[in-house]
C-alpha cells in the first residue's frame, strides 16, 4: 500500500494513545488526520493542530475514510458510529457497551447504507482475536460452550486479593492506574462489561442476538476477602465467570457470576490483568485462548489489526446469524 489512509481517532485516552504510538512505531498505512477528544483544558502528548473538540469536523471530512473510536461514553459512541456508517465511512470501535446495546441497530445501519466496513474485535478480550476467530475460523462449526474469564480488571482486582490479600479498595486503585478499568469502575466490578462482552459473543459464536440486560449477573463487588480467604485454604480460586452454554433443548444459557474453581480448571492459572476463553466445538472440541484483556496496547493491538483487516476488504461474515436474517 503507498497511501496511507485518512483517518480520524475519537478519543485519546489509554486505547486511543495505544494506537496512535503503534501506528506510528510499526510506520501502518494509516494517518491519523484529526484526534476528537472532550476536555479542552487537558495536556496531550500530540501536535495541538491534530486536536478537535468538535465530532462533527471529522465526521463532514470527506477525505477521512476510516473511523476510529473508543471514547468511554457510550451514548455519543453511538452518535458517532451510526453517523459514519451513513455517510459510508469504514469504523472500528472498541466500545463493547455501545455495540452491546445497539446490536440490532448496528446490524440494520450496515444493511440500509450498504456498508459492511465494521469491526469491534478489541471490544472483547484485547488482544486475544476471540472475535475474528468466531466469525471467520469457527464460522461453520457448531459450537457448544464458551466459558472464559473476559473482564481483565475484575481478574487483577481478585488476583491481588488473592496473591497478595491486598484490600478490594487497593486492588481497584491499581487496576484503575494500570488504565485495565473503565473510565466507571462499577462496569467491570458489577459483571455489566463481562455480560456486554457475552452478548457479542453470542452474536458471532451461535449467529444471536441477545441484549446484555436479559443476561443474569453478578458482579465480584459481592465476594469478601475472607471468602477469597477460605477458597485459597482449599487451593481454590474465586473468578468471574463468564458463560454461554447450549443446552440439549438447543436453547442458549448466559451468565456473569463469581464462581468457585478447582486447580484443575483451565481458568485457574488465569490471572492477573489476562483473561482467557474455552471454546467447546462440535467436531474441533475445547481450545483455550489466552492473552491480555486489557491496556494500552494489547487493546491498541487488536484496535490496529481490524483497521488493517478492513483496509484489506475484510469484512465480519456474520454466517451463523445469516439463516435468521433471511427468516425474519
Ligand atoms: N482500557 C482498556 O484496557 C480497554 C480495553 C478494551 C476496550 N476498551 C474500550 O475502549 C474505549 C476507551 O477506553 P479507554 O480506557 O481508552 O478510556 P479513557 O482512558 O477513559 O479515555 C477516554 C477518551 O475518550 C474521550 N472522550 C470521552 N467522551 C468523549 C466525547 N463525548 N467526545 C470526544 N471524546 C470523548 C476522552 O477525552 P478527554 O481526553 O478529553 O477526557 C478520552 O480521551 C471504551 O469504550 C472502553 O470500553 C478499553
Amino acid at each position: 500500500m503507498n497511501t496511507k489512509i485518512k483517518t480520524g481517532l475519537f478519543g485519546f485516552g489509554t486505547v486511543g494513545q495505544g494506537v496512535y504510538k503503534i501506528i506510528k512505531e510499526a510506520n501502518l498505512p494509516f494517518e491519523i488526520k484529526k484526534i476528537c477528544v472532550r476536555d479542552t483544558q487537558k495536556s496531550r502528548e500530540v501536535e495541538a493542530s491534530l486536536l478537535t473538540f468538535d465530532p462533527q469536523e471529522i465526521l463532514e471530512d470527506e477525505e477521512i475514510e476510516l473511523i476510529v473510536e473508543v471514547i468511554s461514553d457510550s451514548d455519543s459512541a453511538w452518535n458517532i458510529v451510526a453517523q459514519a456508517l451513513q455517510k459510508g465511512k469504514a469504523v472500528v470501535t472498541a466500545n463493547k457497551k455501545m455495540v452491546a446495546e445497539n446490536l440490532e441497530g448496528l446490524l440494520r445501519l450496515q444493511e440500509q447504507y450498504h456498508n459492511p466496513k465494521f469491526r469491534f474485535e478489541a471490544a472483547v478480550a484485547a488482544a486475544i482475536p476471540i472475535l475474528n476467530l468466531l466469525d471467520d475460523y469457527f464460522a461453520h462449526e457448531p459450537l457448544k460452550s464458551v466459558r472464559g474469564i473476559l473482564n481483565g480488571s475484575s481478574n487483577f482486582i481478585l488476583s491481588k486479593m488473592y496473591a497478595e490479600a491486598q484490600p478490594y479498595e487497593e486492588a481497584l486503585k491499581e487496576a484503575r492506574q494500570k488504565g485495565f478499568a473503565e473510565a466507571d469502575p462499577t462496569l467491570d466490578v458489577s459483571g455489566q462489561d463481562a455480560r456486554n462482552k457475552l452478548s457479542l459473543i453470542a452474536l458471532l459464536a451461535f449467529g444471536k442476538i441477545i441484549p446484555p440486560h436479559e443476561i443474569p449477573v453478578q458482579g465480584i463487588d459481592t465476594v469478601s476477602a475472607k471468602e477469597i480467604g477460605e477458597a485459597k485454604d482449599k487451593n481454590q480460586k474465586i473468578k468471574q465467570i463468564a458463560e454461554i452454554m447450549l443446552d440439549e433443548n438447543q436453547n442458549l444459557n448466559l451468565s456473569v457470576t463469581p464462581q468457585l474453581i478447582s486447580a484443575n480448571d483451565p481458568l485457574f492459572s488465569v490471572d492477573e490483568e489476562y483473561n482467557a476463553v474455552l471454546l467447546e466445538g462440535q467436531f474441533s472440541g475445547t481450545q483455550k485462548l489466552y492473552g491480555k484483556g486489557a491496556g494500552e496496547f494489547p487493546t491498541g493491538t487488536a484496535v490496529v489489526a481490524d483497521m488493517l483487516a478492513i483496509a484489506a476488504g475484510k469484512y465480519y461474515r456474520y454466517e451463523k446469524l445469516k439463516p435468521e436474517l433471511v427468516a425474519g
